[in-house]
């Protein structure tokens, strides 16, 4: 602990990092994006900052153009990585779909569907964990941790033995997907079932990490947003081969806040070498489902900061957290680039996991949640019919099987033979 910079401006679209002589390794720091205190990356484990517990974002002062990328998924990006190479099951490269029924009835003159269900455990956390699990490696820690609402915790599963470490992973209980508590069981994750929601196995782990008992994988950790800032240089890189220019805007589920704030990140770097211009940055646009809704909240009120929600409840269950602990690097995320953030019914997120269904595009409820946003402020005139859209849906279908039969058609016993099924064809 060293240098400190003037925060003042530490999460604003135009402010210029300094390195710190004494703290950066390679160029490369941990900053506190409350207080400025900076800190060496891989020498010591810590999350949050010594100094007053803010959250932590990894700086360069070497940041890369797009020229500077090359490869296929995650580690294309690696100049903008904290490491050179990661533990990979060849993560990223996800589908970008085109989608023009649902462009149409939505109403926006561009809509794509950045489809990161399509990663090798079925979520875009495979993306920070290839990253995040590189640097527990590097840091020589043996036991990773994450509390979870079940993504995270299959790729934490599937990448952690893939790197050859223990993993531990808290879920509460009752309210995982059936898909996500398969994964993590069959890579070999030792699973906690807590009697409690996501946010108190957050605050466990949280406290395990801290008196030294595991290595946390959670969205805290820094290190794993860094991975996560690819999927919005795979959505902008792909809207300037296909339309020579930006997205408008990106809608994105929100529960920790987590890829807002990654999103929100590789702006600011390309802001700073001048690859975007201010006024180009994508508007991002947070859904939650309303009964889990505290940033939405934050938002709505115009609030520095979150109120965390004791009782929460949605179909959506990966987005069923009540204290968002992302909000400080998010919030001025959404208000800098001037987007928003909008609840949703959980009638509203099973329409829209139909809709998309109906495109061919298998999702998870949570995912679903962009689109019916989408919709939502296209109604309400807050997006406008000439914006070029991402809609990211961040889970694949088979996550939650159970939510998809639920909203799908129910299967029609016939007898076992041709004639019996063709008169239940014709009835
Ligand atoms: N969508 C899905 C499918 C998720 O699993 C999550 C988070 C989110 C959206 C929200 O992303 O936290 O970056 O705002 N799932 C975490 C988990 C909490 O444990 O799997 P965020």
């Amino acid at each position: 602990m060293t240098d400190s910079h003037d925060p003042s401006h530490t999460l604003s679209l135009t402010a210029d990092w300094e390195s710190p002589a004494e703290t950066a390794a390679d160029g490369t720091w941990l900053e506190c994006v409350a207080c400025g205190e900076t800190f060496a990356p891989f020498e010591t484990i810590r999350y949050t900052c010594d100094a007053c517990d803010g959250l932590l974002e990894v700086r360069s002062d070497d940041l890369p153009t797009f020229d500077d990328f090359s490869g296929t998924g995650v580690w294309r990006y690696a100049e903008s990585l904290p490491l050179d190479s990661g533990v990979t099951i060849q993560e990223g490269n996800t589908p970008l779909y085109r989608v023009p029924r649902l462009e149409a009835d939505v109403g926006v003159e561009t809509l794509r569907i950045k489809h990161e269900g399509m990663n090798p455990t079925g979520s875009f956390k495979d993306r920070g964990m290839t990253v995040g699990v590189a640097v527990a490696r590097e840091l020589g820690v043996d036991r990773l941790a994450c509390a979870s609402t079940g993504n995270t915790s299959a790729a934490l599963a599937a990448y952690g033995s893939r790197g050859g470490m223990e993993t531990l992973v808290l879920l509460p209980a009752g309210k995982v997907a059936a898909g996500k508590v398969a994964q993590a069981s069959l890579h070999g994750a030792r699973i906690l079932e807590v009697d409690g929601n996501f946010d108190r196995c957050l605050d466990i782990v949280q406290e395990l990490a801290s008196r030294g008992e595991t290595y946390l994988l959670n969205s805290l950790n820094p290190f794993r947003l860094e991975g996560q800032k690819t999927i919005g240089l795979e959505i902008l890189e792909g809207f300037q081969a296909d339309y020579g220019t930006w997205p408008d805007r990106i809608v994105l589920p929100v529960g920790n806040a987590g890829n807002t704030a990654a999103l929100y990140k590789v702006f600011r770097e390309l802001v700073q070498t001048g690859e975007l211009a201010v006024e180009d940055v994508p508007k991002l646009t947070g859904v939650q489902a309303e009964g889990a809704a505290p940033m939405v909240e934050a938002i709505e009120n115009d609030a520095d900061a979150v109120r965390r929600w004791d009782e929460v409840e949605t179909r959506a269950t990966a987005i069923r957290i009540g204290n968002p602990v992302n909000a400080p690097k998010a919030l001025p995320g959404i208000r800098e680039t001037g987007g928003t953030a909008v609840a949703v019914s959980d009638e509203a997120i099973t329409a829209a996991q139909r809709d998309l269904a109906e495109e061919g595009i298998g999702v998870e409820p949570a995912s679903a949640a962009s689109v019916a946003g989408l919709r939502k402020l296209r109604a309400q005139g807050v997006v406008a019919a000439d914006e070029r859209v991402a809609c990211l849906t961040t889970g694949h279908l088979l996550k939650d099987p159970d939510a998809a039969a639920a909203a799908g058609r129910d299967p029609e016993p016939v007898p076992a033979d041709t004639a019996g099924v063709l008169e239940v064809l014709e009835s």
